[in-house]
């Protein structure tokens, strides 16, 4: 068993602009609830790992009606860090925790590649999300050029310090980074382990340092082809405490064959 710190392991499905129509995201929530519960595993309780699903926003409410009383909860892929006004196509904060959010996934790499989102972007929509009460998943990562240029810990280190800047030690308990390598990301070419390991560490150690908090506090996951077949690899690492999962977050069994190996990572609870 990895000592894991007795954090309890997340596992969040990122359905990305598949999915969101509400009859398809009631009908993928209902079949995740089902295969979850086939393998026995009742997210609702303690001794079990958490489990988010993030639909388009078009699919929350859809979502939530097949997931109602069964411990599964539900994210958004991003927000609008602002509370209301004239901003056409924004949705805040309030707007997705109305919905039935309690999550949403900040500063995914195709938000900041195909959208353009910068740090200062990433940072407002981390606030603004724990500031009303919805628990971010904050993404980071490097670019196959930076790795290959050994600027891991440097992009890493400057996209964390920009989002946790201004926050308290308190939020160490409250959020959750997902180490997303972008060359991983929808490639089929998942990170070693013991590498996205070590990239966990080192967010671990400076969230802490930076905010000031107890490090262990925070739950950091690996995102990137992660798969039923690879997930264990993953979980088995100390530093690992769970996975954001893409593609095979589509496939309700794939993704319930994920959660199951966060179960038997065991060490916490
Ligand atoms: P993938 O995506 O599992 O399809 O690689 C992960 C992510 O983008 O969060």
């Amino acid at each position: 068993m990895p000592e894991a710190g007795g954090r309890r392991p997340l596992v969040a499905a990122n359905w990305k602009m598949n999915r969101g129509a509400p009859a398809e995201a009631r009908e993928l929530a209902a079949a995740v609830r089902r295969e979850l519960e086939a393998l026995g595993l009742d997210p609702g309780r303690p001794g079990e790992p958490e489990v988010v699903l993030c639909p388009p926003y078009t699919g929350l409410a859809a979502a939530g009606e097949a997931l109602a009383r069964s411990g599964l909860e539900l994210g958004a892929q991003d927000l609008d860090p602002r509370p209301a006004g004239a901003f056409t196509g924004g949705v805040s904060a309030a707007m997705l925790l109305g919905a039935g959010a309690r999550w949403a996934i900040v500063g995914h790499s195709e938000r900041r590649l195909v959208y353009g989102e910068d740090d200062a972007a990433v940072q407002r929509k981390v606030a603004a999300a724990l500031q009303a009460g919805l628990r971010p998943i904050l993404c980071v990562g490097e670019t196959a050029e930076e790795r290959d240029a050994g600027r891991t810990e440097a992009v890493v280190g400057r996209q964390l310090a920009a989002a946790l800047a201004g926050l308290e030690a308190a939020a160490l308990g409250r959020l959750v980074v997902a180490y997303e390598p972008v060359w991983a990301i929808g490639t089929g070419r998942a990170a070693q382990p013991e590498d996205a390991a070590q990239v966990a560490a080192f967010i671990r150690e400076r969230a802490g340092r930076w905010l000031g908090g107890d490090a262990a506090e925070l739950r950091v996951l690996y995102g990137g082809s992660v798969k039923a077949a690879n997930a264990e690899g993953f979980l088995r690492q100390a530093e690992l405490d769970g996975a954001l999962v893409g593609g095979a977050s589509l496939e309700a069994a794939e993704f319930a064959a994920i959660v199951a190996a966060a179960r038997r990572r065991g060490g916490w609870g």
